[in-house]
């Protein structure tokens, strides 16, 4: 089973913590992982040139999405991870997300059937975590993905964090947050397992 992880964050904190977690969860598990995070990259926005719809030979744009396509071809099942900002998803991830139509437009079925679920993690409680998880869960139905949250009396649409705005420190010590997490991770190892066979 490979895996491809993404962090929406800016930094190496909190983000990058959980989702690192999930990779080695999971790995524990037999699966192959990847990590991608946007902290320090380049990742130009979208610029609706057309060139992937004309052209399809991809994006316009080299830079460091080239490893972002790659890995997301590569995995069988992807884990999204973003911190909110206001209220929703960052702009680094939603650029990351525009930048993919480069990669449909070449090949539309390039993403489907591979599963998908998603963290989020705000410094207040109530912050739009799960407005996050669905704008990662509609990433994954728009490209003919399979969204996967983390199931009904628990964990619901997928994995959220309240760190207190304490990044990685405020992930580590959310109890709740790495028990919804796991159990997501659960869900989604077995919904990739079931496909795979
Ligand atoms: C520009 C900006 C906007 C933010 N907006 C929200 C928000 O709407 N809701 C919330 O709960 N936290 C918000 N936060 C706090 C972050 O989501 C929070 O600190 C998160 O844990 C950071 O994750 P990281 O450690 O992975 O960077 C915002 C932070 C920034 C920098």
């Amino acid at each position: 089973m490979r895996i491809f992880g993404i962090s929406g964050s800016p930094r190496l904190q909190g983000t990058h913590f959980a989702v690192n977690y999930a990779l080695n969860y999971l790995k524990e598990k037999g699966a192959e992982v990847r990590y991608f995070s946007v902290s320090r990259k380049k990742i130009n926005f979208c610029l609706h040139c057309d060139y992937c719809i004309k052209k399809k030979e991809g994006c316009i744009h080299k830079d460091d999405m080239e490893e972002v396509y790659e890995n997301l071809i590569w995995a069988d099942g992807v884990i999204i991870g973003t911190p909110v900002y206001q209220g929703n998803i960052t702009g680094q991830l939603k650029t990351l997300m525009d930048r993919c139509r480069a990669i449909l437009a070449k090949d539309p079925k390039i993403l489907r059937g591979k599963v998908g679920t998603a963290i989020s993690i705000g410094g207040d409680r109530n912050g739009g975590q799960e407005i996050a998880l669905r704008t990662i869960h509609d990433f994954y139905i728009i490209n003919e993905m399979i969204p996967v949250g983390g199931g009904s009396f628990g964990a619901n649409l997928g994995a959220t964090f309240w760190s207190k705005d304490r990044g990685k420190k405020g992930v580590e010590e959310d109890e709740e947050g790495l028990r919804v997490l796991r159990k997501t991770l659960n869900r989604f190892y077995k919904v990739l397992r079931e496909i795979k066979e």
